[in-house]
């Protein structure tokens, strides 16, 4: 199938309504010594910040991480199953909407948050306006995506295998590397400060780990048996030599308006 075929808006709701709150399975899970990329992304924010959007919230774990006296977080989200969760778990205010039409007054948060979510809510341009329009003056974007580096040749072979197995990699809607970030931010009166990289583990030990992480990517074109393949192949990896670790490297991208 060609990429352009791919019915993103139909895959990403089908995907949230069956398998709810498994990004934050697999990365409340992903460490890098003591921290989660959930944690990591918190840090960026500035105790200052009193107003805190949490844009594509998910099952809202980063909004948690967020809550301290007196500041408000609102998880914002299409999928109402992972909302559903998202209530469950934390206070709130969750709001159902699209992030390319954020229900919020112009310059009304002093900082929005979004874990995973530049990278699949499309297209890049219209979210970081949307953003930019919401955010007020001196206030603060701060976003972490997949990244394709770093990875060492350990890192590299573990994870080929695994697309061995699968015959392609995990995909995204939106741009690899969030390619033209700092360029369409600056259309918008934002300004990159800090860029960096950091790498996840998720130690497989079971099949059951196994069978976490492969139902958390998007692959939109893969047969169910090739991540069955990919999911045995752990499976036999761990009886044979023990846990495999498998490397998730992380970009952290910090804008300010
Ligand atoms: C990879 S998950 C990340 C969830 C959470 N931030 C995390 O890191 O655990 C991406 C999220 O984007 C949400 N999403 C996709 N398109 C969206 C849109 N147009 N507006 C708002 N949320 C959207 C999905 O429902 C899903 O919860």
């Amino acid at each position: 199938m060609a990429d352009e075929e791919i019915n993103w808006k139909q895959y990403l709701a089908d995907f949230h309504r069956q398998r709810a709150g498994v990004a934050e399975a697999v990365l409340s899970r992903a460490l890098s010594g003591d921290h989660t990329p959930y944690r990591w992304l918190a840090r960026a924010v500035s105790h200052d910040a009193q107003t805190v959007l949490d844009l594509a919230c998910g099952s809202g774990p980063v909004s948690r991480e967020l809550q301290e006296n007196g500041r408000m977080v609102v998880g914002l989200d299409l999928s109402e199953h992972e909302l559903a969760l998202a209530k469950e778990r934390g206070p709130g205010p969750w709001v159902r909407a699209d992030a390319l039409r954020l229900p919020f007054a112009d310059h009304s948060m002093d900082a929005v948050i979004s874990s995973m979510g530049l990278v699949v809510v499309t297209p890049l341009s219209e979210v970081l306006a949307e953003v930019a329009r919401v955010l007020r003056p001196g206030g603060v974007l701060a976003a972490i995506a997949p990244a394709l580096r770093p990875l060492s040749p350990k890192d590299l072979r573990v994870l080929t295998r695994l697309n061995t197995r699968l015959r392609t990699k995990p995909q995204f809607p939106g741009p690899v590397e969030l390619a033209g970030f700092a360029r369409t931010l600056e259309l918008y009166g934002l300004k990159k400060v800090e860029d960096n990289r950091e790498k996840y583990r998720f130690t497989v030990t079971s099949r059951a780990d196994a069978e976490l992480m492969l139902s958390a990517l998007y692959l939109p074109q893969t047969r169910w048996s090739r991540v069955e393949a990919a999911i045995e192949h752990l499976e036999d990896r761990v009886a044979k030599r023990g846990p495999v670790e498998i490397s998730i490297p992380m970009r952290r991208l910090v804008a300010i308006k």
